[in-house]
């Protein structure tokens, strides 16, 4: 059995993704040149430093370790720096994976697992989203997602090259250990942000938006625990592994929770009291997104168990008093 090539493995859903695969005894290469990722992230197996778009470094981990699979997290994941800034977005999650797909090419390797999302969604028609809804993404980060989708379905049917799209919704949580957990510079998701207001690291929390057509007025998003999706990640590669065909899926929990609830959640975890500002809305947001994760557990055998908003935001909150980096 081959190694699994990881790119991005020391970032956020990266590493986690890593330790799930070495618990099950897959072993890994991970490359990432920690430009937002942190090396003290990767728990095992080989570690790169260098880009994912740089030629001679992907000729010398293809050559040196016999690849078995990819999975490419390596990509940015913000919606709002999207909208401000899309030329980073299109060369970072969209440019940069053609260096990696041509030497997969060049050295046989066929299988490959790509970190997408819900954003390929845009404002869904229907609630809870199904994988066949029509894609209409509303930002860069969205149609750069969806773009790679596209070209891997191209490689699909052009080179043989099998890939699992994996549609996150919103990755939160930490390891329930504490070892590892989210870290990043500036920090703009909500429950590390509100977290971060409960450990004192911040003054108060901005509610950006207060008019969406959602019960309490705020959006509405799918959280999953990060444990759950490294678990999607490990059964996506299993289904490759098995002979599967490309194929895309949701990786959510079915379940969604409003920004108010996630900081009342958050206030009764911590015993803060998180002060709250009203904000303009962020524009890029589609005020619902929750998946429908039917497929994921009928053919991959995939259930969100971790992600109940409590136990995520506890394990978030474990992290934020004990982070490492
Ligand atoms: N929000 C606030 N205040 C904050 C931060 C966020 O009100 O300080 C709101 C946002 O407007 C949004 C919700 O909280 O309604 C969740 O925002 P996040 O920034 O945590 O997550 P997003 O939903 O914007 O984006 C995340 C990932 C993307 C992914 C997307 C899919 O960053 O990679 O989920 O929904 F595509």
């Amino acid at each position: 059995m081959g190694k699994i090539l990881v790119t991005g493995g020391a970032g956020y859903v990266g590493s986690h993704a890593v330790r799930t695969l070495n618990d099950r005894k897959f072993q890994t290469v991970v490359i990432d040149n920690l430009s937002e990722g942190h090396r003290e992230a990767v728990l095992g197996g080989d570690f790169v430093e260098g880009d994912v778009a740089d030629r001679t470094t992907l000729d010398r981990v293809f050559s040196t370790h016999e690849i078995e699979a990819v999975m490419h997290f390596a990509a940015r994941c913000y919606v709002g720096e999207s909208v401000r800034d899309p030329l980073l977005y299109y060369r970072s999650n969209l440019a940069d994976a053609f260096p990696l797909l041509e030497a997969m090419l060049r050295h046989q390797v066929r299988r490959f697992i790509f970190s997408s999302s819900c954003a390929v969604y845009g404002v869904p028609e229907r609630v809870p989203i199904r994988e066949d809804q029509a894609q209409a993404p509303v930002n860069p980060y969205g149609l750069t997602k969806h773009f790679l989708e596209r070209i891997l379905a191209s490689l699909n049917d052009s080179q043989g090259m099998r890939t699992v799209c994996l549609r996150y919704f919103n990755a939160a949580g930490a390891s329930r250990d504490a070892r590892i957990g989210e870290s990043h510079d500036p920090e703009t998701h909500l429950i590390p942000r509100v977290l971060q207001v409960a450990s004192g690291r911040q003054q108060d929390i901005s509610i950006f938006g207060s008019d969406y057509p959602t019960p309490d007025g705020t959006c509405i998003r799918d959280y999953v625990h990060i444990e759950d999706l490294a678990e999607g990640h490990s059964a996506a590669l299993r289904w490759l592994l098995d002979g599967g065909e490309s194929e895309a899926f949701n990786l959510g929990s079915g379940r969604g929770w409003s920004v108010r609830e996630v900081v009342e959640t958050a206030r009764q975890i911590s015993g803060h009291p998180i002060p709250c500002r009203q904000a303009e809305p962020r524009p890029g947001d589609p005020p619902e997104l929750v998946a429908d994760p039917a497929r994921a557990a009928k053919q991959l055998g995939w259930r969100a168990r971790r992600s109940d908003l409590n136990r995520i935001i506890e394990d978030a909150w474990r992290w934020e008093c004990n982070r490492r980096y």
